[in-house]
């Protein structure tokens, strides 16, 4: 099977019109994340390990880059795959278990909506022994998730976050008005008038 077929059965439908082409920068940051994801993509930096952390507020456009970068990457030929960290903690333990071993030997990674919640903290600790041995295989992941950088910190903790921002780019969408926000200020311009 096509590689690009293969994304199509794992990739949630709702994901496979975020491509980087679709992705409008309306700002300083979103054209900065923009423009790294697009270097990400065109120098194949998951091959060196190089990693991402897409962190900032809901509707920021975190999950748009992340999937657009897997689109791109699947059209290259990548064995990628997409989950969400909610979704790792789901199933029976040789089901959690067989997932993790089937994300190890991806070429690409992306792992949405890393959240600090206290009952994910087994699933939290997993996912970095998981990308620090995709590391060792030269292998990238992105992470997305709606934590600050302080927390996000706090929650894989010091020496992991140490470890982390040594070969993973940490691009903060936070600060930019929610694309949600903006999209319904234009439906709801008729208010004004
Ligand atoms: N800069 C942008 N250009 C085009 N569409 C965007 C942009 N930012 C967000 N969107 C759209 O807004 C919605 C929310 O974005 P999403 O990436 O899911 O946000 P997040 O993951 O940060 O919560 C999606 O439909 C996405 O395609
Ligand atoms: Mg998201």
């Amino acid at each position: 099977m096509k590689k690009i077929e293969t994304l199509r059965r794992i990739f949630p439908r709702g994901l496979w019109t975020r491509t980087l082409d679709s992705f409008l920068p309306h700002d300083k940051s979103t054209e900065k994340a923009l423009e790294l994801s697009g270097k990400y993509v065109e120098q194949r930096a998951w091959r060196t390990g190089a990693s991402l952390v897409f962190l900032g507020g809901y509707g920021t456009g975190k999950t748009h880059l992340a999937a657009g970068i897997l689109i791109e990457a699947a059209r290259m030929g990548e064995n990628v795959a997409f989950s969400t960290a909610s979704s790792l903690r789901m199933g029976s333990f040789s089901q959690i278990d067989g997932a993790f071993m089937e994300m190890k030997g991806k070429d690409l990674l992306v792992i949405d909506d890393f959240s600090n919640e206290t009952e994910n903290r087994m699933t939290n600790h997993r996912i970095f022994e998981l990308l620090n041995h995709r590391y060792e295989d030269e292998r990238g992941t992105i992470i997305t998730s709606n934590l600050g950088i302080e927390d996000f910190s706090e929650t894989v903790g010091a020496r992991i976050f140490d470890r982390l921002t040594e070969r993973a780019l940490i691009v903060e969408l936070e600060g930019t008005q929610s694309y949600r926000e903006k999209k319904r200020a234009s439906y709801m311009g008729w208010t004004r008038v």
